[in-house]
């Protein structure tokens, strides 16, 4: 198989690595990629918004499956343009991916259903979101940006005028842009969070292992959202017990309730939860692999990620076993000074050898570019610094020696990974 994989973070970049491992893989493609990506496929300079592009670049090099990882192409409907022209791809179609697209539709999906998550009211006016915030009297209190908004799109406000400020940025100054339109207000819950991802064709579903994301930007879970600065698989909260009832309570009535509304999902189906007091609860659901935890669960993956792609494209999960390492897993984000707010590009950096790689570790590239045979920043995460050890104490130590040997000006990293337990 010519495989094409759309993207270039640094979960495209474990993805295309698993896949390279596949015997059924002649050649793998990726579109844009990085200057990491390139050491292990054929990276192509097609944005991964540009369906015309990416079809007939499909065409003229004989690819025969693509796989389509990051959240915009899916809710702009990659999916469904490169299947009408008869091409296989991995990812749900919009229809499917609103669940991750819309807060609003995934919120109203989960009430109709009876899917555990927060309460919460939809408001399309700020001073309407403002007057039931108020009314209601407790803080924190959170807001959410009904559209994507690159995962900062969430702010918990501590008190009245943080709640306003929130409704102003989201909805008057539009930061997020046109996701802005409707807010979803909701309570505030407390607990452990947990990532399951979980492979699903609409009639089988078979979640992975499970991670634990660190999204906030500095130690001590202090500081803004970002999309995640690093990971831990397993997540040590997510006991057999509770995997157990979220698969009764949570990822079977989702994958039943879309196939319900004439959304069957096929691809990856990623469920963002909370362990609250009152049992486990969606927080977030999202239509793709998740970043940074692809880095830490398909290093675990020992069944071949091209059989069971193709397998979830052809509705046949049911026909596979998908099997795990014991072993633990850990990536640290090495991200750009200021992330994620503005921050510099093209900073050189040490400690890499040629194929962007380190000894003891391998790195995920997410920003960078390869040129004068080195690498340099070009984004704000940079780097996905990822081990494998016995178990998450030693996973974790390998990553962080890794992580020393690396440098660029500026370079922040969390020293707290897999330590909030
Ligand atoms: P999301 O983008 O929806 O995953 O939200 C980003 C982060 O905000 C989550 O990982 C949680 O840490 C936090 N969060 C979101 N919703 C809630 C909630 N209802 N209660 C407490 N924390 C939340
Ligand atoms: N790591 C969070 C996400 O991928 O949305």
């Amino acid at each position: 198989m010519n495989i094409l994989v759309i993207g270039s973070g640094g979960r495209e970049h474990a993805i295309v690595r698993k896949l390279k491992e596949s015997p059924l893989v002649s050649s793998l493609y990726c579109a844009p990629g990085n200057g990491g990506i390139a050491a292990d496929a054929v990276c192509v300079p097609i944005g991964a918004m540009d369906k015309e592009g990416i079809l007939s670049f499909v065409k003229g090099n004989g690819i025969d499956f693509v796989f389509v990882a990051p959240d915009d192409p899916l809710a702009a409907g990659m999916v469904d343009f490169l299947e009408a022209a008869g091409i296989s791809c991995f990812g749900p179609n919009a229809k499917a991916a609103e669940i991750e697209s819309s807060k609003v539709f995934s919120k109203g999906l989960m009430k109709k259903y009876g899917i555990p998550t927060a309460e919460y009211e939809v408001f399309s006016q700020p001073d309407k979101a403002m007057a039931y915030i108020e009314g209601r009297g407790s803080y924190p209190v959170v807001i959410k940006a009904d559209g994507l908004a690159l995962g900062k799109g969430v702010i918990i406000a501590q008190n009245r005028e943080e709640a306003k400020e929130a409704l102003h940025t989201i909805m008057e100054d539009k930061v997020f842009g046109d996701s802005g339109n409707e807010v979803v207000v909701e309570e505030f819950l407390t607990g452990p969070e947990v990532t399951v991802l979980a492979f699903t064709d609409g009639e089988t579903m078979i979640p992975m292992v499970s991670s634990m994301d660190h999204k906030r930007a500095y130690d001590g879970n202090r500081g803004p959202n970002t999309g995640g600065m690093g990971t831990i698989s397993p997540n040590p909260f997510y006991t057999e017990e509770i995997a157990k009832e979220c698969m009764e309570k949570i990822f079977l009535p989702t994958m039943r309730a879309m196939n319900q509304e004439g959304r069957r999902f096929q691809g990856c189906l990623y469920f963002g939860l909370m362990l609250t007091p009152n049992g486990p609860k969606v927080i977030e659901y999202n239509s793709r692999f998740g970043d940074p935890e692809t880095q830490v669960v398909l290093s675990r993956l020992e069944t071949d990620l091209a059989e069971i792609i193709t397998a979830v494209s052809r509705g046949r999960l049911k026909e596979i076993t998908v099997s795990w390492s014991k072993q633990a897993s850990a990536c640290v984000v090495m991200a750009s000074g200021g992330y994620p707010g503005s921050y510099p590009k093209g900073l050189k950096i040490s400690g890499l050898d040629e194929h962007g790689q380190v000894a003891g570790a391998t790195v995920f590239h997410a920003g960078t570019v390869q040129r004068d045979g080195g690498f340099y920043t070009n984004g704000g995460r940079v780097l996905g610094v990822t081990t494998m050890g016995s178990d998450l104490e030693e996973a974790l130590s390998r990553a962080y020696s890794a992580v020393e040997k690396i440098s660029f000006e500026g370079a922040m990293y969390r020293k707290d990974i897999g330590k909030a337990y």
